[in-house]
């Protein structure tokens, strides 16, 4: 019994040290549709982040509407920073690819997280199942391309980045990038990095083989909650931001403003808080203008499974368990908007808030969704 349990223990910490990443940065061709925001001028100072904060969280009003003049058409040749990982000692057998999107707040290192040594790793957990992963930073943060705040960096434009990353990869046409043709593609997302895998099946459903929608819910009630707890302010004020963000990126205020959108009391580690804190990542005003205009309905014709914390607070109000009598969970009331999905399963992870992969139990949500995708043959 003993030696078993040290085998099994030097087996995990094999398992989660034999990996293979290349970092890259892929040139993608975008054209979108975006909105045209003139109606509200972007945000110069502190005081007219939280003026625009006042607007967007006030009750009965559409900031978006408010704030729209009309539509058209943005196009480039953008910049998308990635990075490829794959097991050690793969040969050129079949895997799945997983495509991992990450929220606001942060950037791609939210599925890599490198703090306590890769304990919390997501990316860790997929290799250790025979996945294969691809992380990007959205278009617009991090280390790919950045843009106007307002009318250029929006939930339209990032989508149609995602859908051409995703055609590129599945047709091999990604030069020099070590990425190995996949057999199928999982499409992962966090927060607004599910809205985008939402939209995304939405508008291309043929371009994903299934999806997995983490801190996710069809529920915008709660979307106040996360603006004015957010408290945001100027990212290009932030003195630990070594970046050319201009005005009308947002980072949250402070370390407090980041555990209440994020993080839940008692099941988190205090230093790791600390840490997303050090690494925050913006939003723009023109993704929180349209983070809401998503498709009301999803052809999509895969597995999608819904993983959220309990006590999740922009799409679940804090408790996702509160319907009323409506559905099982929040999320669950989703499965309306899947017609179509050979399968649809939403789970709620205890003991989590929204940032489901900085808790003391993230490997247990990990676990759940590699089940899902295994019983699904994915
Ligand atoms: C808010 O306005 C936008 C733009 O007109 C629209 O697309 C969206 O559906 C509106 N949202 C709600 C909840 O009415
Ligand atoms: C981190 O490692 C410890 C044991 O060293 C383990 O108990 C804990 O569950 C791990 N946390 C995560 C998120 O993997
Ligand atoms: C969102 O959730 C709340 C709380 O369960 C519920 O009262 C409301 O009807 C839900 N809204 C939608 C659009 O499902
Ligand atoms: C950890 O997560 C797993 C999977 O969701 C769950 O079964 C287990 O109860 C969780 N443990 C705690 C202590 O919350």
């Amino acid at each position: 019994m003993h030696v078993s349990r040290i085998g099994l223990v030097a087996i995990t910490a094999g398992v989660a040290s034999a990996k293979t990443c290349y970092d890259m940065t892929v040139q993608v061709p975008v054209t979108a549709r975006n909105g045209v925001f003139d109606k509200i001028s972007t945000p110069q100072t502190n005081i007219d982040a939280t003026a625009f904060a006042l607007h967007a969280s006030t009750q009965a009003v559409n900031v978006t509407a408010d704030a729209l003049s009309g539509y058209a058409t943005v196009s480039g040749l953008y910049d998308i920073s990635a990075q490829y990982c794959m097991p050690d000692n793969v040969g050129d057998n079949a895997h799945v690819l997983q495509i991992l999107t990450h929220g606001m707040g942060f950037d791609k290192s939210y599925w890599d997280l490198p703090y306590e040594n890769h304990n919390y790793s997501y990316v860790d957990h997929a290799l250790s199942r025979g996945y294969h992963t691809l992380a990007y930073d959205r278009l617009g943060l991090g280390k790919s391309s950045h843009g106007d705040a307002k009318n250029e960096i929006q939930s339209f434009l990032e989508l149609e980045a995602l859908a051409q990353l995703t055609r590129m990869v599945r047709e091999g046409s990604i030069s020099d990038s070590c990425i190995k043709q996949p057999s199928k593609i999982v499409h992962v997302g966090h927060s607004f990095g599910s809205a985008q895998t939402y939209g995304l099946t939405a508008k291309y459903p043929d371009l994903s083989d299934g999806i997995i929608l983490t801190g996710f819910s069809m529920n915008a009630s709660f979307m106040g909650m996360f603006i004015s707890g957010a408290n945001f302010q100027q990212a290009r004020f932030n003195k630990r931001q070594e970046s050319d963000y201009s005005a009308g990126y947002f980072t949250s205020g402070d370390i407090g403003n980041n555990m209440y959108l994020y993080f839940a009391p008692g099941h988190f580690d205090i230093d790791l808080l600390a840490f997303a804190e050090a690494t925050k990542q913006p939003s723009t005003i023109g993704e929180l203008l349209t983070v809401a205009s998503m498709a009301p309905l999803n052809k999509f014709a895969g597995p999608v499974y819904i993983i959220n914390g309990d006590k999740d607070i922009p799409f679940c109000g804090g408790d996702c368990f509160a319907t009323g009598g409506t559905s099982e969970s929040i999320p669950a009331a989703a499965k309306a908007v899947f017609p179509s999905a050979s399968a649809f399963s939403a789970y709620i992870q205890p003991n989590t808030g929204h940032g489901i992969n900085l808790h003391h139990n993230a490997t247990g949500a990990y676990q759940q969704i590699h089940d899902f995708l295994g019983t699904h043959g994915l």
